[in-house]
């Protein structure tokens, strides 16, 4: 037995090794970040709970928020996120920065594309001035229906309506089905790769208008070059990126402001 201690002691240091390196990679790198919380963690934590991790946010929520305090909601989520278990909102350092561009925008008509569990929602609730209202569109039915109790809870139902479907079916509804003429402010935060169309859909479906501001998130992380390339290679568009991290990680990522000229 002795003999293996040496053996032993090796393999023991090479696996702490191994899983400090994970650990940094988790921390660091984009791809295997992504990989770990979407799909090892998540995956591995829905089998052992035996409910999703948006389920599991929501009673967080309502555990740990105030009723009708939209503030508390987001620091719920963001507290949970960050010590327990990480989640695709746009996160607490990017959201300040989405906080400022849409304050910035003075907009009354607003439009998130991907809902997921409401968070950006109800940042920009909290900002948006009175008698403004934000349409925000999620096609994944479970994602929709926490997110209703998430905006019931905080209590920002007068500003903040769901349209439960895909972009590219609302979007060319949004003039005549609900009541929009043209848009002050879209944030963009569902598939990266809808980005680009549902830009060429918004602007096809007359909704952009000479200022109109275009906000992406996730554009370095997975990223979103495409998109990049046609805003910031367009005449139409005036960009400006605001660098930042991953939601809930040390990960590069950014955010793309793209202001409509005509
Ligand atoms: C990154 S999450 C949105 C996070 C949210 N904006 C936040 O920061 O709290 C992306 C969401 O977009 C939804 N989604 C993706 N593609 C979509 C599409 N084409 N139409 C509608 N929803 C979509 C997904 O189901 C997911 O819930």
């Amino acid at each position: 037995m002795l003999a293996y201690l040496p053996t032993l002691g090796v393999l023991s240091a090479s696996l702490f090794l191994v899983f400090l390196l994970l650990r940094r990679m988790v921390r660091t790198h984009s791809a295997t970040a992504i990989f770990w919380h979407t799909v090892l963690q998540e995956k591995m934590t829905n089998l052992v709970k035996g409910k999703s991790r948006e389920s599991r946010i929501l009673d967080f929520v309502l555990q740990n928020g105030v009723r009708g305090d939209a503030k508390s909601v987001v620091d719920s989520i963001d507290k949970y996120c960050r010590e327990q278990e990480w989640a695709m909102n746009v996160g607490d350092e990017k959201g300040a920065i989405l906080d400022k561009v849409l304050e910035e925008a003075n907009a009354s008509t607003v439009l998130e594309l991907g809902t997921y569990c409401g968070y950006s929602a109800l940042r920009m609730a909290q900002v948006l001035k009175p008698g403004a209202r934000l349409l925000t569109i999620e096609f994944n039915p479970a994602n929709a229906n926490i997110a209703k109790q998430v905006f019931h809870f905080a209590g920002v139902e007068d500003k903040v309506s769901i349209l439960e479907g895909s972009t590219e079916d609302i979007i060319p509804q949004l003039k005549k089905k609900h009541d929009v003429d043209t848009l002050d402010f879209v944030f963009l935060d569902h598939w990266k790769d809808r980005y680009v169309p549902d830009t060429k859909l918004l602007e096809e479906c007359g909704l952009l208008r000479k200022g109109t501001v275009l906000l992406a998130d996730n554009v370095i992380s997975p990223g979103a070059p495409e998109f990049l390339q046609y805003v910031r290679g367009s005449s139409r568009y005036d960009c400006t990126h605001y660098p930042s991290h991953l939601e809930y990680s040390e990960v590069e990522d950014g955010l793309e402001k793209a202001v409509f000229k005509s």
